[in-house]
């Protein structure tokens, strides 16, 4: 059943040139991925992910770091995009100027068709060398764990942001100027609490833009938004776009 949503909000989405939409863990969690504060299960279970994603604890204990991507990695290497996904690159087409930036490293909006995508903290999927900062495509499997950079022998690491690091500065410019400049903002599926990602809805409130959260819980943005659509993306995302342009 669709759920209902406010007719004002549908007739602003589809006449808006400018949307942006910001996505968090929340959004994956339909396609099996756990939310990130969510996810620590099985082996991982005592570890808390704070002290596992930062550059010291994988400069602490490299192999335990790589390891524990490499079990994320195989969560998300088995994900498929869900409704809500396919919902936002929908969005992109309809929408003459549409931003789509997540937080999550999943990859999962490009599999959906998304286009233009501002990761902010990286992929999973791509590997870095932790000495050089530079992407590497492949290397030789020597059976170290975790393995040595082609290049340089520098350890390698995933291409995400750790806690403490910075962002892609062109990337998270982007993003900033989207919230400024846009005339609706979706918030969906983050718990609005890791900046500099969480100030952007605000950013976006503080030049006029609507402001709109899709989450099952309360954050805190809850109480600012301009509307509040309380329930799962995979479910109020189709609806949304159900709701402005095929009715
Ligand atoms: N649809 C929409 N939202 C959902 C759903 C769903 N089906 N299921 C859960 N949520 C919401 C939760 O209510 C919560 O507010 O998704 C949010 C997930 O929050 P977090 O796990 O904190 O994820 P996120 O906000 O993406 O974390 C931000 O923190 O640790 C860093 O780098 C990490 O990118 C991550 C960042």
């Amino acid at each position: 059943m669709t759920p209902a949503l406010p007719a004002a909000l549908a007739g602003l989405l589809r006449s808006a040139k400018r949307v942006a939409a910001l996505t968090g863990a929340g959004i994956s969690a339909e396609s099996g991925v756990p939310t990130f504060r969510d996810a620590q299960t099985g082996l991982w279970a005592r570890y808390r992910p704070e002290e596992l994603a930062t550059p010291e604890a994988f400069l602490r204990d490299p192999k335990l770091v790589w390891e524990w991507y490499e079990w994320r990695r195989g969560i998300v290497g088995k994900a498929r995009p869900n409704p809500g996904h396919v919902a936002l690159a929908e969005m992109e087409r309809h929408i003459p100027h549409f931003t789509l930036i997540t937080q999550n490293v999943d990859g999962l909006h490009r599999e959906a068709g998304s286009r233009r995508v501002l990761e902010l903290h990286g992929n999973i999927r791509r590997t870095k060398c932790f000495d050089e900062n530079l992407v590497v495509e492949s290397w030789p499997d020597t059976g170290e764990v975790p393995p040595r950079c082609p290049r340089c022998g520098g350890l390698l690491r995933p291409d995400v942001v750790w806690f403490g690091e910075m962002l892609p500065e062109a990337d998270l410019t982007a993003a900033v100027e989207a919230a400024e400049n846009c005339e609706v903002f979706l918030c969906v599926g983050t718990s609005a609490v890791v900046e500099p990602a969480a100030s952007l809805p605000f950013y976006a409130l503080r030049a006029g833009a609507t402001v709109v959260e899709v989450n099952p819980g309360k954050t805190p943005l809850t109480g600012r938004a301009s509307y509040s659509l309380r329930g799962a993306a995979g479910e109020l995302l189709p609806a949304l776009v159900a709701a402005a342009w095929k009715h």
